[in-house]
């Protein structure tokens, strides 16, 4: 059963991508870890629509890893402005001097987790986004998405990551990533879902069950 559902939601994601700045299309080389983990950093808490514009700002500005770790600290908070979390911006300073000072981003989950402001979703996504390794990049979006596949009341973070490493396919973990995250982002939103538009639908136990929005639960507070 998922079986089939990995393979349709990459072919949907191989015709109906969504062509953003910082992507590669799927089947041509990976796109830079600096671009991958920029815009992992800008959207943990901004939508694309709000990104798109200062993502090209920002990389045209600085267009490596090297050049934002030269760059003064005041310059690059207020390139920031209005992103929000200024949280953010200090830790992309310090990440950037980090893998300046060590030739390059580290190319593994396990060892960009150990960087400023990268976390278990954000390492795994540039992991699988730029390097092809087979981790699974889970969010909220990604959670809601798998939640209602498999129809899990309350999932956890373990679990939705083992039913992702289940849909991994060779060579494909970066466009799975995006795959979940471009499903969850467009059809299979949190109210309102368009399961007549989804590429899984056949495979859905919560549409299955008619009524997908209740996968998953509400977390307790
Ligand atoms: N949200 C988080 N990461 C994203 C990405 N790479 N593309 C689109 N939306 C995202």
């Amino acid at each position: 059963m998922t079986a089939n559902a990995s393979e349709r939601l990459l072919q949907h994601y191989v015709d109906n991508f969504r062509r953003l700045p910082w992507r590669s299309a799927p089947g041509t080389p990976p796109p830079p870890a600096y671009r991958v983990w920029l815009s992992e950093i800008m959207l943990q808490q901004t939508t694309v629509a709000a990104v798109t514009p200062r993502f090209e700002r920002f990389v045209t500005r600085w267009p490596t890893v090297e050049a934002l770790a030269e760059a003064k600290d005041e310059d690059v908070l207020s390139e920031w402005a209005g992103l929000g979390y200024y949280a953010r911006a200090r830790n992309l300073i310090a990440c950037a001097r980090k893998v300046a000072r060590r030739g390059g981003f580290p190319e593994t989950a396990a060892d960009l987790r150990s960087l400023p402001g990268i976390g278990d979703y954000t390492s795994a996504a540039i992991a699988a986004i730029a390097f092809g390794e087979d981790a699974a990049a889970v969010d909220t979006n990604v959670e809601r998405v798998v939640a209602r596949l498999h129809a899990i009341d309350r999932p956890t973070r373990a679990q939705i990551e083992q039913l992702v490493r289940d849909m991994l396919r060779s060579g494909r973990a970066g466009d799975l990533a995006q795959a979940l995250m471009d499903l969850g982002a467009t059809i299979c939103r949190p109210k309102n879902p368009l399961c007549a538009s989804c590429p899984i639908a056949a495979d859905c136990a919560a549409f299955a069950s008619g009524i997908p929005e209740r996968f998953p639960l509400p977390k307790p507070k």
